[in-house]
């Protein structure tokens, strides 16, 4: 069974396939990094254009990849949501139109379901499994109870990890997406631990009971700590030392989070092998990846994050979901109406057909 993703809902232009063995014959990601460099952020207008000027070329040359032909495809799976409803649109537009000439099932992927089975893909890990989801919109402790089912534990009051990193990095005079950036500059820190002294950054929710998380404080106390630094340019090595600083706050405060997310997982679900699955384009924060796996090895859990390039948004996850969904019987009509907010606890049945 081969099944053809399409990911436009933010700023990657993406087309894959992939087959139900989670083989990945095809995987083409398109960054618009240099669209939006300029704005210092992602601009939706652009993002929408820039996706309609290079969805058509990247399906076809994902086609070429993988070697195959329209008749060689067993379903159209596009993400319908959540993100930029105008980007959305253009890649379940297409999706629907090659659904339609070749007579094939589509399926509306919910984008947050793609990161959330992206360990099914790579790994065939087993449902239930513990879900930390972060991403540049979402920071969010799940249960992925099964396909389309989820227990939603936790979620941001606020600002998500992504967010907080791209905000941050952009107060510390560094370029978007600041995740990647904060994580290159902190590895140039000599004293980790002196940095963290230096710079005493608050640990938004730790210890309280709710598995909910808020970045907001964080962000704010970054701001005070650069006006804090001395006038004129800012040094490399403050920067180095604050990003370090940062980020171990941030690690700590997901493993604080998690910790007590996976005593309620043990509570509540008898599983032979319990995992704890991280995804979504912070999952490939090394920092973090490290204190997530040393939290699970105290904790009998299995630790998994996806290889870096299946992290943040690409198309072979949104095939992924398409084909476990269409394994399912889930498929969609082609009415189905892009979703700018779909919460991945209360997905239904889509409007299945
Ligand atoms: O999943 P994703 O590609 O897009 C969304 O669906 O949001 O996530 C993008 C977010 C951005 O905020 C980016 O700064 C963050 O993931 N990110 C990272 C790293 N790589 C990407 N954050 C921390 N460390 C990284 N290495
Ligand atoms: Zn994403």
């Amino acid at each position: 069974m081969y099944i053809l993703g399409i990911e436009t809902s933010c700023d990657e232009t993406a087309a894959a396939i992939v087959n139900e063995k989670g083989d990945i014959l095809a995987n083409i990601v398109l960054s618009q990094l240099k669209e939006h460099l300029a704005f210092g952020g992602v601009v939706p207008e652009i993002a929408a254009r820039a996706h309609i000027d290079h969805l058509h070329t990247l399906i076809k040359a994902a086609m070429d990849d993988a070697g195959l032909s329209f008749k060689d495809i067993d379903g159209v799976a596009a993400t319908c949501g959540p993100g930029l409803i105008g980007g959305v649109m253009v890649g379940m537009i297409a999706g629907k139109a090659i659904a339609a000439s070749q007579n094939l099932p589509f399926i509306a992927v919910n984008h947050l379901e793609g990161h959330a089975l992206t360990p099914r893909l790579t790994d065939q890990i087993e449902f239930p499994y513990l879900l930390l989801l972060v991403s540049g919109g979402h920071t969010q402790i799940l249960v992925a109870e099964d396909v389309g089912t989820y227990k939603l534990w936790g979620t941001t009051l606020d600002d998500a990890a992504g967010e907080c990193f791209d905000k941050s990095a952009k107060l510390m005079g560094l370029p978007y997406p600041g995740g990647p950036e904060i994580q290159k500059i902190a590895g140039e820190c000599e004293d980790p631990a002196a940095a963290l002294k230096r710079f005493a950054l608050p640990s938004p929710m730790k210890g309280r009971k709710t598995l909910d998380f808020s970045f907001s404080g964080l962000k704010t106390a970054v701001r005070l700590a650069v006006e804090a630094l001395p006038e004129g340019d800012l040094q490399r090595t403050d920067i180095a030392d604050l990003a370090c600083a940062f980020q171990t706050t941030v690690a700590d405060v997901i493993a604080d989070r998690c910790k007590r997310a996976i005593d309620r997982f043990k509570t509540e679900y008898n599983s032979a092998a319990p995992a704890l699955v991280v995804s979504g384009g912070v999952a490939a924060n090394t920092a973090i990846r490290q204190r997530l796996e040393l939290l699970c090895e105290n904790h009998a859990m299995r630790a998994y994050a996806p290889p870096v390039s299946l992290c943040g948004d690409n198309a072979a996850m949104i095939a992924w979901a398409g084909l476990e969904r269409l394994q399912k019987g889930l498929t969609d009509n082609l009415d189905f109406k892009a979703r700018p907010r779909w919460p991945l606890n209360d997905m239904g049945n889509n409007n299945a057909a």
